[in-house]
């Protein structure tokens, strides 16, 4: 494997200073917050890695771009050069701003849903994505390829559509009563994984078969691409922006959260390919829940800021320090031992707790543990990604229990240092060594939808 490691492609104009706590100060900081990192105050995080999702850094490029933003409600400059650029990236006709990627779901996810009993499929649908299916009406089925689940596995594009299982639902189904196919690029549930092309292109070869449609979750489309030219045979000497166009090429639909591949810290974009009455109806929907088409929830400034940054997040250089960074903080990891999804992902390292922490049962929540325990070794912060995410079948309202019990490491981007990621090893190290120590959590509040984000909790103390 490379251990090369290339240092930041920027020098720092602009610093944000973050402040550290005593543990002692954590123990009462995290019990005050009910034992839910979501709750904790982000002056009280050293080193946040609660998402990558609206966290980055602007470059001064963006922030000057902001000083031109055209204001009008209707018909903004801004929008018509944003508008330009996701034209040229996807190669699509039609795009209108929405205020972020849910709020991109908010309006498009439904318009497919035409009647009762109808499914979307996706390798794995993120948290919102899901809510968003189910809000409108439709289940949502997961269908990656297993490769995924073992964390040890060296497979290239763990993000993968499993296409054998994807034509056995479409079957067992009907076709009809598919909405939608929608592909997560990068597959951010499984561990930031890429999906590879020839998997894409698979994936479009079926939905054509049963005339279904296909959307791309965009949110991290470019680290897909990077992937793409770094382990899959053919594009070791395409550009960025053209792999990504090939990747837009096998979908109809693109949906993206800017606040990952586009670099700003709010924003969201529908683009359709060539379906006008499909655009037509999001227009319809857009104006009550986002606003008017040419701004959708979006400032003027900050569609000039997404419009440099969508174009800044396909340099090559730019990428290749972001994955490297991710990969450096991953290996370090690993190399102690500690379980994570393996190889690392594109945006984050997620750390396996079935496996770090096998005493404590899914629904004491395994990943929760190691979570708090980490914000208690060193102040940083991360997010379970496991049973509680998972949440309760709509139908059942058992609890589901997650393949697995993930911790993730979501790292900003062109936030923090090499440095600050020594800290973060050294922590989750310190942390694994003691990891017989972990206590389960239980809830002493269950929020009813997107429990993780608001639920409060307490250690489970009787011995397990
Ligand atoms: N799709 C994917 C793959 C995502 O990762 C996210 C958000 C969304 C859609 C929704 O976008 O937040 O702009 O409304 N992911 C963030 C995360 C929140 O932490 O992974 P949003």
């Amino acid at each position: 494997m490379d251990k090369k490691y290339i240092a930041e492609p920027y020098r720092i104009k602009m610093v944000e200073p973050i402040k550290e706590t005593s543990r002692q100060e954590r123990e009462m900081l995290l019990k005050n917050a009910g034992y839910n990192p979501f709750s904790l105050k982000s002056e009280d995080v050293y080193i946040d890695l609660l998402t990558d999702s609206g966290t980055g850094a602007m470059s001064q490029e963006q922030w000057g771009a902001m000083m031109v933003g055209d204001e009008a409600y209707a018909g903004s400059r801004s929008f018509f050069k944003l508008e330009s650029v996701v034209k040229n990236i996807t190669g699509y006709q039609y795009f209108m701003p929405v205020h972020q990627g849910r709020g991109a779901e908010q309006v498009f996810l439904p318009q497919l849903v035409t009647k009762k009993g109808m499914y979307y499929i996706s390798n794995i649908h993120f948290d919102t994505t899901r809510a968003h299916v189910e809000l409108a009406g439709a289940r949502a089925l997961d269908c990656v390829i297993e490769a995924c689940f073992d964390i040890d596995l060296d497979h290239p594009f763990k993000g993968n559509f499993d296409c054998v299982q994807l034509e056995k639902i479409i079957n067992s189904k009907g076709e009809e009563n598919i909405a939608g196919i929608i592909m997560t690029i990068t597959n951010n549930s499984a561990g930031g994984q890429p999906v590879s092309m020839e998997n894409l292109r698979a994936v479009k070869q079926i939905a054509n078969k049963y005339h279904i449609p296909t959307i791309i979750d965009g949110a991290r489309y470019a680290e897909n691409a990077f992937f793409i030219k770094q382990r899959e045979k053919g594009y070791e000497n395409k550009s960025i922006i053209d792999i990504a166009r090939e990747e837009c090429s096998y979908a109809d639909v693109f949906l993206m959260s800017a606040k990952k591949d586009g670099l700003v810290n709010m924003g969201g974009i529908i683009a359709i390919k060539d379906n006008e009455e499909l655009f037509n109806k999001c227009k319809v929907t857009v104006i009550p829940y986002e606003g008017f088409p040419t701004y959708g929830g979006m400032n003027g400034r900050d569609m000039e800021a997404l419009a440099v940054g969508l174009m800044e997040a396909l340099d090559e250089r730019y990428l290749r320090h972001r994955i490297d960074q991710v990969r450096y903080l991953g290996d370090k990891l690993k190399a102690a031992g500690v379980p994570i999804q393996y190889p690392i992902g594109g945006h984050a390292v997620f750390v396996e707790c079935k496996r770090f922490a096998p005493h404590i049962p899914s629904y004491q929540f395994p990943a929760l543990s190691v979570t708090n325990a980490i914000y208690l070794e060193a102040g940083i912060r991360a997010v379970e990604i496991g049973s509680l995410l998972l949440g309760r079948d709509p139908d059942t309202h058992e609890n589901k229990v997650s393949e697995m019990e993930l911790m993730r490491l979501a790292i900003p981007r062109r936030v923090y240092t090499y440095k600050h990621m020594d800290v973060v090893a050294e922590a989750v190290i310190q942390v694994y060594q003691h990891r017989h120590e972990l206590k389960g959590y239980e809830f002493v509040y269950e929020s009813p939808i997107l429990r993780h984000f608001t639920s409060t909790f307490k250690p489970v103390e009787k011995k397990l």
